[in-house]
């Protein structure tokens, strides 16, 4: 076995697998890119799910890599053992429907051999149930004997993430010998002692899980390989546990050197030592992947980790902040392989100061408080913490439940985690009724914040410009609370002053764009205005960490030029309506958008056709006259003065803003607009309805929406010219001719189908029997519709008043109607009876009323037996 450290078996494995002919990657971001379903990347294949499914093309068909991964599900127990951790990482082949098990099992079995010089004697491996093509393998070609080859369930050797690639597995074990073991005889791997233990998991992916957890095989099967690279080399330095591998006893050391303390030498410390030494290597990766601590997803997992180490470091008696020199260490270390970490050294060590020094504060509050509660606990005979008291820690002080559950237990005591749940859920109650209710684009957590100290103002130049250089940004809002970091990949809300972004007012949707600062962007995808007035944007860190301070911010100016256009016709609309219908009309609401307009507008009944064409036009007249749009801001008594028209729901101060459109149109109006009406190129109504009593609504569109509509009715009529082959001129003409046509057929049809059923009934229909003292008729038909015979029979027995039975074959199908008179009912011959007894001897069944039913069947060749067997029936029933 080679005593190699960390490092070096990292670099024997890309390298192994580049000879091989894959192509080594540089490990993915921990933050997954488009993929919802999950927080972090956790297994080296998350990144990839695309290239096995084949939604994208992979940059080659072999890939290995080394992924950085976080898992938290054990959390609670790191530190308590030596085998839990969050961070680690994955070293992986893959085959994106390239080789399959043969190579990879082979090629797995070479490395741990013969590049890491395992001995052979020492390695199990495992399969799946039903896997013999896997277990052939490793018996016959790799030789590896059958009592080393276990075959598990799926628990064991099926492999998956929540959704996406998985399918079953085969693992490999390495035997730390009998004295690790359980001492049962049978003990071998998928036992749980620690005798056995897992180094490489190879998974033949063939499935697609949905969300349903529906599996769905791939197009190609795909190799996805992954080797805990702790665990590799706890194997080969022969290391107890992860803590006395090398790089990562190094860092161990370090703390221990930090806060004066021998490892070894105390339980409790040696807890917190391990802890420390774990969560530092999390925290630092993970903010050199642009995630920063917050009250929420990724971004909380971080705050945890740095939070929980840096109370340990409180445990070991290291006063203040010291995460931030102890990343240092791992930045210096694990940079051989991650330049991120080298990259943003700086930017690491201030994001973990910040939020030592942060919870530094609120631990000393919360501790004090905490020991409080503790004494009168423990002074009163109790052992558990109320709710409440715990709720306020965290409500007042934001105090960790988690925390106040560890300082709890180290007392011995417990905490009410229901009482907890209980108080925290009255507080979302609380806070959903608070809510804005206007607020409906699914950012309620977010823009219900409102701050309450924004002291500076907002100024608004969005008149103007649509870009804006050297902004300041001066709040970051996320989870509802006031941050001075925000990570890639989190949703936020942004103010920043001077800003271009128009927020939603007066019927106008907010702008889109970005926002760019030192290294990081966001992407605006929404804004908004406070109750206040104040103009936020809201927005998603498309890269890099976002914090306070100079930005440079810009407007989608194509969708803007959209939304322009879209209202400055509102106000042409308003006045052509006015015109046309009178002075009773008058705008009630509108949704200014970039792909349309909605505008709704008070009159007591539909507008007209005739109508409608004359206020279309008359607003176009007003386009094509090129008349100049100008805003001044004047007193509200001038403004009335010179017949602006209000509009419904503003609320006037002493100053206005004016909009006027040459001498046709003048508009109180907060929006923003073309600077002359020629910009807005078109103007089309699509639609006009009532919405309420006396409320009128039109939808329209203007400039590019309408060439595309142009466009797409000339394609439409083109085609149909072309389906008629006539001209663009005639088709009307040409359609009406057609659709006389089709009437005339349909006729023609129909006819022609009835003189069918009369020659086919008298073809077919055998002659009136007596059975049992009734007449009856029997007939037989092939490919006559059910309807067809339906009718058949019921005139056949009103005609003749006797008991009808038909039958007819369509292709393999068979159906039979039976019609019986009130006669005949009257002495017991029920049709849905007789009906279904005829369609139970060809298989098949049905039934109805006793006048007139229907039977299907399948077994086309019992058709003439049933027939034939109609007199039994009929003769049973007269008895
Ligand atoms: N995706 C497999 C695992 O994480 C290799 O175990």
């Amino acid at each position: 076995m080679k005593p190699l450290g960390l490092h070096e078996i990292r670099s024997a494995f890309l390298d192994y697998f580049e000879h091989n002919e894959h192509l080594a990657l540089p490990s993915f971001s921990l933050v997954p890119k488009g993929d919802k379903s999950l927080l972090l990347i956790g297994a080296g294949m998350a990144p990839m799910k695309k290239f096995f499914t084949g939604e994208a093309e992979p940059p080659a068909h072999r890939v290995c890599t080394s992924q950085k991964c976080i898992r938290t599900g054990d959390i609670e127990n790191v530190g308590k053992t030596d085998r839990h951790a969050t961070f680690f990482e994955m070293l992986g082949n893959f085959s994106f429907g390239d080789y399959f098990k043969h190579e990879a099992i082979h090629w797995a079995w070479e490395f741990l051999t013969g590049v890491l010089e395992i001995d052979p004697n020492r390695l199990w491996a495992t399969v799946y149930l039903d896997d013999d093509e896997a277990f052939t393998i490793w018996n016959e070609e790799i030789g590896l004997p059958k009592e080393r080859i276990v075959r598990l369930g799926k628990d064991d050797n099926f492999w998956e993430l929540a959704v996406g690639p998985s399918g079953p597995c085969s693992e490999i074990y390495f035997d730390r010998g009998e004295e690790h073991g359980c001492g049962d005889p049978d003990c071998k791997p998928g036992c749980d002692c620690d005798r056995y233990i897992e180094v490489w998991n190879l998974v033949f992916t063939q499935f697609d899980k949905d969300e349903e957890g529906e599996y769905h095989p791939l197009a190609n099967p795909n190799i996805d390989t992954g080797m805990g690279l702790e665990r590799i080399a706890s194997v080969l330095q022969d290391a107890n546990n992860i803590f006395e591998i090398d790089a990562i006893n190094a860092i161990l050391q370090d703390i221990c050197r930090m806060a004066n303390y021998e490892y070894g030498t105390d339980k409790k410390k040696d807890e917190s030592v391990r802890v420390i030494t774990d969560h530092i290597r999390a925290i630092t990766f993970m903010i050199s992947d642009s995630i920063v601590p917050s009250n929420e997803g990724r971004g909380y997992v971080e705050r945890r980790l740095t939070r929980r180490a840096a109370k340990h470091g409180r445990n070991l008696g290291i006063e203040g902040a010291f995460l931030y020199k102890l990343c240092e260490s791992v930045i210096d270390s694990w940079k051989v392989q991650y330049k991120e970490l080298d990259d943003n050294r700086e930017v690491i060590a201030r994001v973990i100061l910040r939020e030592e020094e942060r919870f530094l504060k609120t631990l000393e509050t919360g501790m004090s408080l905490l020991d409080e509660e503790i004494e009168k606990l423990k002074a009163a005979g109790e052992n558990e913490l109320a709710g409440a008291e715990a709720f306020k820690l965290y409500d007042t002080y934001g105090f960790p439940e988690d925390l106040t559950e560890e300082i709890l237990s180290d007392a011995g005591l417990a905490l009410d985690e229901a009482g907890f749940e209980k108080e925290m859920e009255a507080q979302k109650e609380r806070a959903r009724e608070a809510r804005d209710d206007s607020d409906n684009i699914g950012w309620s957590s977010m823009s219900s914040y409102e701050l309450n100290d924004v002291d500076e103002t907002i100024e608004f130049v969005g008149y103007d410009t649509t870009e804006v250089k050297g902004a300041k940004l001066l709040h970051i809002i996320a989870g509802g609370e006031e941050v001075d970091q925000l990570g890639a990949g989190e949703k936020g809300v942004f103010y920043i002053t001077p800003t271009p972004f128009y927020g939603e007012s007066g019927g106008q949707i907010g702008d889109t764009g970005t926002i760019t600062g030192d290294g990081f962007t966001i992407q605006v995808e929404d804004t908004q205005k406070t109750k206040s007035g104040h103009t936020y944007s809201i927005g998603t860190v498309a890269e890099g960490i976002v914090s306070t301070g100079a930005v440079d911010a810009s407007v989608d100016k194509r969708r803007r030029e959209k939304i322009r256009r879209n209202h400055s016709v509102t106000h042409l609309l308003h006045k052509a309506l006015k015109d046309q219908l009178g002075d009773h009309v008058n705008q009630a609401g509108s949704y200014v958008g970039p792909n349309f307009m909605r505008f709704d507008f008070t009159h007591y009944e539909a507008v007209s056709h005739e109508d409608l064409r004359a206020v279309e036009k008359a607003v176009n007249e007003a386009i094509f006259q090129s008349l100049p749009v100008k805003t001044e801001v004047l007193s509200y008594e001038e403004a009335k003065e010179k017949g602006a028209v209000g509009l419904f729901e503003d609320k006037y101060g002493d100053n206005v803003r004016v909009v006027s459109m040459g001498d046709y149109s003048m508009e109180l109006c907060g929006g923003t607009h073309v600077d002359n009406t020629a910009q807005i190129g078109l103007f089309k109504i699509l639609s006009e309805s009532g919405i309420s009593a006396g409320v009128r609504r039109m939808e329209t569109v203007t400039g590019p929406a309408v060439y595309e509509l142009l466009n797409r009715s000339m394609g439409m009529n083109k085609k149909i010219a072309g389906l008629l082959k006539a001209t663009d001129d005639v088709i009307v003409d040409k359609l009406v001719q057609h659709l006389d046509k089709e009437k005339g057929l349909e006729k023609e049809l129909t006819k022609l189908h009835a003189d069918m059923a009369k020659s086919k009934m008298a073809e077919e229909v055998g002659d009136k029997e007596a059975i049992a003292g009734i007449d009856v008729i029997r007939g037989h038909f092939t490919d006559v519709s059910v309807e067809d015979l339906r009718n058949m029979a019921e005139s056949l027995r009103d005609k003749e008043g006797a008991l009808i039975i038909l039958s007819t074959v369509s292709g393999d199908k068979v159906n039979f109607v039976c019609a019986s008179p009130k006669s005949l009912i009257e002495k017991g011959f029920k049709a849905g009876d007789i009906v279904r007894e005829v369609a139970k001897i060809a298989g098949g069944g049905g039934g109805g009323r006793p006048d007139m039913a229907t039977a299907g069947a399948k077994d086309v060749s019992k058709v003439q037996e049933a027939m034939d067997r109609v007199k039994d029936i009929v003769n049973a029933i007269g008895k």
